[in-house]
């Protein structure tokens, strides 16, 4: 691993007018996602639904970098074209994520801490061979009256700063999501408040152990109300905050900046991304932002496509299209008046 690389791998993910496809996720989550728009969770469907978002043409003018879970990277496309060759052909590199999920923290009263840490190094090697670049571990961090607890946020930034480390190690580059959750009553300053705290503690973690800044990725929350609070915080709020925040804890050597969507609305996220890239201007930010959203991405394609394969090329257009959007967010050009227009 030379330093070099990684450096040259993070800044692809985040080239100016790109930004990464989240579509890792795990069994049991596409499953959620496939029931909702009425498809049965076969291994058939997830590779036809799969094929249909990787081979969409022209994904690779807007999308650097596709996030797959472990089965995509091993399987073929519906036309016998294994996932990582079709990328390579798309100009779109492949990540995985490799944590194995959130699961209760000990003694917490229902916080997470991620899992995964145990026979990385190998599943790292493994992933190496099928021409990963990138990785992604996610932690998750809940807000209510009680937390999150200083335990949840040491655990996390710990397994997260172990995790790149292993990645920097074998010569990918991490990205490091640290998921302050949207769910509940909370405030935009209690985001604000815990999701600074959050990202303190894991660069905290990171520099203790010896992660190069240079050649990671971070992924974060935007700072923004809870879903339930009476008086949610609109598209410049957010903006500013979350930029706001950005400034009290990333440090410069970080390339990028790609944020998750986390249950806003496709339109939202493509907003918010936006605005703060017109901010950023003024502010002369030492990293790029951008997206790396999972469900803002994938919404309109499952709403088109349905599990009817006559319908895969509209639910690739509108995947393409809303990369584009993005894309534009990212140099903060879109304006809303671009939803109607035609991919
Ligand atoms: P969302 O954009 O749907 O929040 O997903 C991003 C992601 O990768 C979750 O780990």
């Amino acid at each position: 691993m030379t330093l070099s690389t990684l450096r040259q791998t993070a800044k692809a993910m985040v080239e100016p007018g790109q930004g990464i496809l989240a579509m890792d996720e795990s069994t049991p989550t596409v499953g959620k996602r496939l029931k909702a728009v009425g498809v049965d969770n076969s291994e058939d469907n997830r590779v036809a639904y799969r094929t249909i978002l990787l081979g969409t043409p022209g994904l690779g003018d807007y999308i650097s970098g596709a996030i797959l879970y472990d089965e995509t990277i091993r399987q073929s496309t519906t036309d016998g074209e294994p996932f990582p060759a079709l990328m390579q052909r798309q100009g779109i590199m492949p990540g995985i994520k490799v944590d194995t999920g959130a699961k209760d923290l000990a003694l917490s009263g229902g916080e997470k801490v991620t899992e995964g840490l145990d026979g990385l190094r190998d599943r790292l090697a493994e992933y190496v061979g099928f021409g990963a670049k990138f990785c992604k571990w996610r932690a998750v961090i809940a807000i209510d009256e009680e937390k999150p607890s200083r335990a949840c946020l040491e655990a996390n930034a710990h397994a997260l700063a172990r995790y790149a480390a292993l990645c920097q190690e074998a010569g990918l580059v991490p990205i490091v999501e640290p998921e302050v959750l949207i769910n509940g009553a909370h405030t935009i300053e209690t985001s604000y408040d815990v999701t600074v705290e959050t990202q303190r503690q894991v660069f905290e973690q990171l520099y203790r152990q010896g992660v190069h800044f240079e050649g990671m990725i971070l992924k974060p929350s935007m700072v923004i109300s809870g879903t339930d609070c009476p008086q949610r915080a609109g598209v410049e709020q957010v903006a500013e905050q979350t930029l706001r925040c950005l400034q009290q804890t990333v440090p410069s050597a970080v390339p990028g900046i790609a944020f998750l969507s986390g249950g806003q609305s496709d339109e939202e996220a493509t907003q918010h991304l936006s605005t703060m890239n017109q901010m950023a201007r003024e502010l002369s930010l030492p990293w790029q932002l951008t997206f790396s959203y999972a469900r803002a991405l994938q919404n309109q394609v499952l709403e088109t496509w349905r599990g009817d394969a006559a319908k895969a090329e509209q639910a690739s257009q509108a995947l393409l299209h809303r990369a584009k959007l993005n894309a534009l967010a990212s140099r903060g050009e879109y304006t809303p008046d671009m939803e109607r227009a035609a991919a």
